[in-house]
């Protein structure tokens, strides 16, 4: 066998995944106002698993975390590669005001990218509009956000907030193009602490979308605006990226002249 693919013996890898969800379980303890969370060494996607959890009443700031996933999901349906070295976790959010949901995943990256910077030292986050984070260049993270809408429609029944990072993932030669992990620039952070501070930070969710001060950090943030972007959705086409609207969403400016307000949703965005 390849003398690089043997890192660990079966026996080190199991104590490794041990003490990290020894780790993160302490760091979530310490934090009292937090609901325990649920942490697999590996489950199918932490979304899935997540979103049950919340139909079956599971309280605002529930966090469902896992250090692998055999199903991670992406948006548009993609799958997210999710191998042993990264952080994945989902977490439910209740009482988002539905007028102002189209803020969660700009927020949810705002939060991510602080944590992150809090614990790496001299690292800085970028966002690739709407849902990834970039580091020196490539994707370090991704999000994807699900919801239910409630009855009155005021409010969402509950959102998830799904976030994988990668801290020392192995990425093969075609991923290493386009995706980094944390510890190719900085000594990975404490995976407890960095979950801890990010769901920390998402339980405050519902006022900080409403309020969105936040906003212009997320485009303080944002790498893409000022530059030529394609765009993919009903059509494909290139444009120029000008600005995120209060609504999160992205005004490009095309070469004829015209303007267009693209949402999330809808479309993706590549340089
Ligand atoms: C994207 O890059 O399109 C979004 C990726 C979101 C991945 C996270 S990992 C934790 C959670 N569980 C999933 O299945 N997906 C999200």
């Amino acid at each position: 066998m390849c003398e690089a693919l043997v890192k660990y013996t079966i026996g080190e890898a199991i104590t490794d995944m041990k003490q990290r969800i020894a780790c993160i379980l302490s760091c979530f303890e310490k934090e009292k106002t937090l609901p325990t969370p649920i942490v697999y060494s590996v489950t199918d996607s932490t979304n899935l698993r997540a979103r049950e959890l919340a139909e079956k009443g599971a309280p605002h700031g529930t966090a469902v975390i896992a250090l692998s996933q055999t199903e991670g999901r992406g948006r548009f349906t993609r799958r997210f590669v999710s191998d042993i070295g990264g952080l994945y976790m989902s977490v439910i959010l209740r009482g988002i005001p539905t007028d102002a949901a189209m803020r969660l995943t700009p927020y949810a990256a705002v939060c991510a990218a602080r944590a992150i910077e809090a614990l790496c030292e001299g690292v800085t986050v970028d966002v690739k509009w709407v849902n990834d984070l970039y580091l020196e260049g490539r994707k370090l993270a991704g999000i994807l956000t699900e919801s239910a809408l409630s009855d009155d429609g005021r409010t969402l029944d509950y959102a998830i907030v799904g976030i994988g990072i990668n801290l020392t993932n192995e990425l093969d030669a075609e991923l290493s193009r386009i995706a980094v992990s944390l510890d190719e620039v900085t000594a990975p952070p404490d995976i407890g602490l960095l979950s801890q501070r990010i769901v920390s930070a998402l339980t405050l969710a519902a006022r900080a979308v409403t309020d969105g001060g936040f906003l212009q950090e997320y485009r303080n943030r944002c790498f893409l605006l000022g530059q030529r972007v394609t765009v993919y959705g009903a059509d494909v086409y290139e444009a120029t990226a000008l600005s995120v609207a209060d609504d999160a969403s992205l005004t490009v400016l095309l070469d004829n002249g015209e303007t267009r307000s693209l949402s999330s949703g809808e479309v993706s965005v590549r340089i």
